[in-house]
């Protein structure tokens, strides 16, 4: 049995500890009638036919590793079947089947989020039996409870914001820890949440900057000059939640700042005159070693994937749905977002604890 691994997409931390537990549960329950395919840089090494025959030794004694030893890249879905002239006219789509017949692979197994999880569906319904498993930071894959990556992305924000706390208590300031995740807030609000953040902003609920600063001087009034904004990357105001798609592309291409952080930093500074800094974690939030949770999650994933490959369990993701991991079909992930519903548990837990939402 040939089975092809690749990982694709932005990465994050666990990627290494799920190919791990993929390979080596393979490895034990089929021993020498397994054969292991790496594919490198996600789509890419299968367009291109980038693949390489890998032993058990490879998957060794990367549990803790971040990042992909398989490499990754982002090809956007939009594009697996344009036609291209480097490929005399064939597509991208095209030459993925090509190489799955060409080392005449029995399953692909393909870590990924949203946009791979797409491309995964559509190598199964062009005849690919596919097997795929949830990762990234946002946590904003349909489907299944939990992504892995997500916890140690929430440890690593969390950190940030209780950091911040010492030295914004010192000062007396007002800061901002942007939190990445463009189109959902999953991160920021738990990082938020668990770091003791006194205002959360998420891309799902649009922010009245007028409420905030209301908040923040109401704070002062009472004896706390320090306060902590934990704001989604993808944090938008309730004037920017009315415009088109096309509106709101024109006015953040000339916003002057950075970032939305800093716009917001200013849009508080002016109205009230408090002192504000603003720190950005950034791609530190997807870097390091998994947490001891991802790294379970990842083992308890990589080894369904083991037991479904052996059960000819094709077209489904393994997910994570009420503390079981069970699979789930792609056509019904493909292509939805997971978002933060405004009326979640989480959310009612954040305002029963005086957090402002910025609404
Ligand atoms: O999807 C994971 C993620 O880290 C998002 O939270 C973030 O908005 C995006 O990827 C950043 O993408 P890139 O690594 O391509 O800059």
């Amino acid at each position: 049995m040939k089975i092809g691994i690749l990982t694709s997409g932005g990465d994050c931390q666990g990627l290494n500890s799920a190919l791990r537990a993929v390979v080596k549960s393979l490895f034990f329950r089929f021993g020498e009638n397994v054969e292991i395919y790496g594919i490198r840089d996600g789509y890419r090494g299968l367009i291109y036919g980038n693949i390489e025959k890998m032993g058990w030794n490879d998957f060794s004694g990367i549990l803790t590793l971040g990042g992909t030893i398989l490499g990754t890249s982002r090809q956007p879905f939009k594009t697996m079947c344009t036609p291209l002239e480097e490929f005399k006219g064939k597509t991208r789509l095209d030459k993925m089947l090509e190489n799955c017949k060409k080392y005449k692979l029995d399953c692909l197994v393909i870590l990924g989020g949203n946009g791979t999880h797409k491309t995964a569906h559509l190598l199964s319904q062009n005849g690919i039996n596919v097997i795929t498993l949830p990762k990234t930071i946002d946590n904003d894959l349909w489907g299944t409870d939990m992504t892995f990556g997500f916890q140690s992305a929430v440890d690593i924000a969390t950190n940030v914001i209780d950091s911040i706390h010492s030295t914004a208590s010192s000062h007396g300031r007002v800061f901002i820890v942007e939190v990445m995740g463009h189109k959902v807030g999953w991160l920021t609000l738990y990082a938020g949440i668990s770091g003791g953040a006194d205002v959360i902003l998420i891309p799902e609920i649009p922010y009245d900057v007028d409420k905030i600063c209301k908040v923040l001087q109401e704070r002062k009034k009472n004896g706390k000059a320090l306060s902590i904004l934990a704001v989604a990357e993808g944090a938008l105001s309730k004037e920017e939640a009315k415009m088109s798609k096309k509106e709101f592309r024109a006015a953040r291409a000339v916003m002057q700042e950075p970032s939305i952080s800093y716009r917001l930093a200013n849009e508080i500074a002016e109205r009230t005159g408090q002192e504000i800094r603003v720190t950005i974690p950034g791609h530190f939030q997807r870097g390091g070693s998994p947490c001891a949770y991802d790294r379970m999650l990842t083992t308890r994933f990589g080894t369904a994937v083991t037991e479904m490959i052996a059960n000819k369990e094709y077209g489904y993701m393994v997910a994570l749905r009420n503390n079981q991991v069970v699979p789930v079909p792609l056509e019904e992930i493909a292509g939805k977002l997971k978002i933060v519903s405004p009326d979640c548990e989480e959310i009612r837990a954040a305002k029963a604890l005086g957090i402002s939402m910025g609404i």
